[in-house]
C-alpha cells in the first residue's frame, strides 16, 4: 500500500466532517466525504423521483452514475451538488439508501480507488472497517446524541430559521438507529480505531490531538 490513509468515522454530527476536512487541509492530503456520496446518489433518487421502495431502479441509477469529488465539490453526472445534497429530504432518506448492500458495494468500490496509492483522510461509517480496513491511522469521532443535534440545529438554523430542535434530534436518533444496525456495514468502531468523545470540546482541541497521532505516526512510517 501507498501513501497514508487516516480514517475517521462516527455517528451524524459527531463533527467528522469539520475536523477530517481541516486535518486533510494541514497535512495536504486529499480528503474524501464518503457521506456526501451517498446524499448525492439520494439527492438524485429524489430528483428523478424514484420511490426508495423501488431497489432495482435504485442500483440500476448506482451502477450508472458517475460521482466525483472537483475542488470542493461534489458532482453525480456531472452535475454539481454541493448544497443541494444538504437539504432535509436527504437528509430523512439517505439512511434507507446507504442499507442497500448493492449500493454499498458500489461506492465503496468507488471510495477503494480513490484511496488507492493516495495519501488520504476519508469520513464516513465504515471507513475503518470495510473501506480501508489496513488505513494507517482509524480514528472513531462521538457525542452525546444531545450534543450532536445540537451542533446540527446549529449549522441549520444559519440557513433555514424555521428549523425545529427536536425534529433534528428525532431524525439524528432515527438515522443513528438504521445506520447502526443495518446488516451490511454497520456504523462500527474498529478494533483499532482511537475513539474521541468530542462532546464538551471544541473543533480546534480535537484537530490537534489527532494531529499530535498522526505526525508520531508518520515519524514511523516510510511515507
Ligand atoms: O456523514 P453524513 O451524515 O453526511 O452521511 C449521511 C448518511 O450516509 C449516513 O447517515 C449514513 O446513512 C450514510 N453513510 C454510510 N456510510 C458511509 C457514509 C455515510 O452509510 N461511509
Amino acid at each position: 500500500m501507498c501513501g497514508f490513509q487516516i480514517a475517521i468515522d462516527g455517528p451524524a454530527g459527531a463533527g467528522k466532517s469539520t475536523i477530517a476536512k481541516k486535518i486533510a487541509a494541514k497535512l495536504n492530503y486529499i480528503y474524501i466525504d464518503t457521506g456526501a456520496m451517498y446524499r448525492a446518489l439520494t439527492y438524485t433518487i429524489l430528483e428523478k423521483k424514484i420511490s426508495i421502495e423501488n431497489v432495482d431502479a435504485i442500483i440500476n441509477l448506482a451502477e450508472n452514475c458517475v460521482i466525483e469529488f472537483r475542488n470542493k465539490d461534489i458532482i453525480i453526472n456531472n452535475k454539481k451538488v454541493t448544497e443541494e445534497i444538504r437539504i432535509q429530504q436527504v437528509n430523512e432518506k439517505v439512511s434507507y439508501i446507504a442499507q442497500i448492500a448493492e449500493v454499498r458495494k458500489i461506492l465503496v468500490n468507488t471510495q477503494k480507488k480513490i484511496a488507492l496509492n493516495n495519501n488520504i483522510v476519508m469520513d464516513g461509517r465504515d471507513i475503518g472497517t470495510i473501506v480501508l480496513p489496513k488505513a494507517n491511522l482509524k480514528f472513531f469521532l462521538t457525542a452525546s446524541v444531545k450534543e450532536r443535534a445540537k451542533r446540527r440545529y446549529n449549522e441549520m438554523k444559519t440557513k433555514n430559521n424555521s428549523i425545529d430542535f427536536n425534529k433534528v434530534l428525532e431524525e439524528i436518533r432515527k438515522r443513528d438507529k438504521i445506520d447502526e444496525n443495518r446488516k451490511c456495514s454497520p456504523l462500527a468502531r474498529a478494533d483499532d480505531a482511537v475513539t474521541i468523545d468530542t462532546t464538551g470540546l471544541n473543533i480546534a482541541e480535537v484537530v490537534d490531538s489527532i494531529l499530535i497521532t498522526v505526525k508520531d505516526a508518520l515519524k514511523d512510517s516510510s511515507v
